[in-house]
């Protein structure tokens, strides 16, 4: 793949984007929401793939998977009208039959199709497929950091403005509380990445953002999440309680030690 991969890549995201027609205002809101997270997402994968100093085709396969991983998510917003996954369908799943219906790899002519699949069909998922080939495990890493940065920027943005409306797709419409669930503190203070089936309110879903530390794969997103202090941010967000006191002391000291090694 040439250099044009990149360039043709923006190109058939922007002009799929533009072959939706007769959007509500509330539609096109999220399709720009949507289309500026897959750049941003796509600028992350090939910083990351810089820092890991990968070969150009790498580098230039990074950003292009990680400008299509949402695709998917424009036409799940058109046919059910939300982006929750479990109320309607798996996004990456479309997202893959979208590429396909589209015949976007093909005219990119990479000749690395079924890595573009798979790192789009691993990066919603809880863990990566074992199954996987060397090279659909390395850019499915990649796109699940490149992606995972982004959800952290956008969300402590929100979190840090006060004044911000509320904002539903980054709280799940779950109730306000106080107390982090059991389930999800056991699992954050073990070390573990906390599922989605424990999170129960608000307070939670930002326990399990924080999480998301241990599921990082790579050293310089660590790095990237110190250097932007996404886990103070969070915590600075949170009413204060031992328990939370703990958890934020877990992922700051894992968070750290990881810089060391
Ligand atoms: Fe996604």
């Amino acid at each position: 793949m040439n250099e044009d991969g990149v360039n043709l890549s923006i190109k058939f995201l922007n002009s799929y984007i533009e072959s939706f027609k007769d959007l509500s205002e509330e539609q096109e809101n999220n399709f720009v929401i949507k289309q500026n997270h897959s750049k941003r997402v796509a600028e992350n994968a090939l910083g990351l793939s810089e820092k890991l100093e990968l070969p150009e085709k790498d580098k230039r396969l990074a950003f292009i998977i990680a400008m299509f991983h949402d695709i998917g998510r424009f036409l799940q917003l058109v046919q059910y009208n939300t982006f929750n996954d479990s109320k309607s369908v798996d996004h990456a799943e479309l997202g893959v039959e979208v590429l396909k219906n589209e015949r976007i790899p093909e005219q990119l002519s990479c000749g690395e199709e079924n890595v573009i699949y798979s790192a789009i069909l691993a990066h919603n998922k809880f863990e990566i497929p074992k199954k996987l080939s060397e090279q659909e495990q390395l850019h499915a890493k990649i796109l699940r950091d490149a992606d995972k940065l982004d959800i952290l920027k956008v969300l402590t943005d929100y979190y840090s403005n006060r004044n911000a409306a509320p904002n539903h797709t980054l709280t799940w419409e779950l109730p306000k509380s106080a107390w982090v669930s059991d389930a999800v503190a056991k699992e954050i203070l073990a070390g573990k990445l906390v599922s989605k089936k424990n999170v129960a309110s608000e307070l939670d879903v930002k326990i399990m953002q924080m999480s998301w530390i241990f599921d990082l794969n790579f050293k310089a997103s660590v790095e990237y999440v110190l250097e932007k202090r996404y886990l103070e941010k969070i915590y600075e967000s949170t009413s204060k309680s031992d328990r939370i006191i703990d958890i934020y002391r877990k992922v700051k000291v894992f968070a750290e030690n990881k810089m060391m090694k």
